[in-house]
């Protein structure tokens, strides 16, 4: 998406939200920028599109890249900060080379929640884990928040082209429980809304307040795509043999595993979200559910 300088309206340099990191989330991001007048710069590895170019090396302390971005009030790191050290030198960074302390938003991921039960912002996470060490310093060091994110979703990204990549067998299928997702339009909102808002050193777990049951899902988008396949001679065999398959294992596990019917209960898809917590906070709620 093409950034120009109507867009950015740089005020003596400052705007109100620097994007470091103008990845898929920004194609929802930034029209919403646009939409509500909030004064943005984005940054890119390589500065295509009208961004600022920009690669966050945790082992230099050269300003160069860092004197290039612009004063803001919230900054938003999309990519990941990973372990001990990254997080402070992108903070001591950015404020070294600029009069302001802006707000710091972190992108993370949900997977940092392993228990198998219900789990929400508040619940024991995984502090070991890479990521969440950078996010935990993020907010020691800068009272930054952290925004968790489920799967990500919409426009050229469909869950229902992951399941080839997540069940390869019927193994693969037996061990799926809860699938957790947000569009990109309910994330672009978040990130809004908690710029506006913001929750100094909080971590947030963002879900659009959905637990869907993989079997339930491969189930109907395997009949789908079989339906869709008939009578079409350019449907490939493999294509609806496989549908045929995943809908046979999904059969023969609800028989081998007691399930009456789908969607499973809760209890026994194991892991669930709990995503109510940041909307209720931001008094906003997802526009964007049921994924098909
Ligand atoms: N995919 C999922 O389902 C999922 C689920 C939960 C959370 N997440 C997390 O959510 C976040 C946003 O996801 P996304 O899909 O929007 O990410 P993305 O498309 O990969 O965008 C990341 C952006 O960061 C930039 N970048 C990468 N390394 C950088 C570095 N060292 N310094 C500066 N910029 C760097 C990239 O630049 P270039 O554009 O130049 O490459 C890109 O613009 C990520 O942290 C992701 O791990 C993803």
């Amino acid at each position: 998406m093409q950034i120009t300088e109507s867009d950015v309206e740089h005020d003596n340099g400052h705007v109100d939200l620097l994007i470091l990191g103008a990845g898929w989330t920004s194609t929802f991001l930034i029209p919403l920028l646009k939409h509500e007048k909030i004064k943005f710069a984005a940054t890119t590895t390589d500065g295509r599109d009208g961004t600022i170019r920009f690669r966050f090396d945790p082992g230099s302390s050269d300003p160069t890249q860092f004197n290039a971005l612009p004063r803001t009030e919230t900054a938003l790191i999309t990519f990941p900060l990973i372990g001990q050290g990254q997080a402070k030198h992108l903070v001591r960074m950015y404020e070294s080379t600029h009069t302001n302390k802006p707000h710091f938003i972190q992108l993370g991921a949900t997977s940092i929640w392993k228990a198998p039960t219900w789990q929400d912002e508040s619940s024991l996470y995984d502090s070991a884990d890479p990521r969440a060490i950078a996010e935990d310093e993020l907010m020691t060091c800068s009272h930054g928040s952290v925004l968790n994110l489920a799967g990500l979703y919409g426009g050229s990204r469909q869950p229902r082209d992951w399941v080839d990549r997540v069940v390869k067998s019927k193994a693969d299928l037996k061990g799926k429980g809860a699938l957790h997702v947000v569009h990109g339009e309910d994330v672009a909102r978040a990130i809004v809304a908690l710029h506006r808002n913001f929750t100094p050193g909080k971590r947030w777990l963002i879900s659009d307040m959905h637990v869907y049951d993989w079997w339930d899902l491969v189930q109907d988008w395997a009949i789908q795509i079989a339906k869709s396949g008939d009578g079409q001679v350019d449907s490939p065999v493999s294509k609806v043999q496989r549908q045929e398959q995943l809908l046979t294992w999904v059969g023969e596990l609800m028989i081998e595993e007691g399930i009456r019917a789908l969607p499973r209960d809760t209890p026994s898809l194991g892991r669930v979200l709990d995503g109510r917590g940041f909307w209720r906070q931001m008094g906003i709620w997802p526009i964007q559910g049921r994924i098909r």
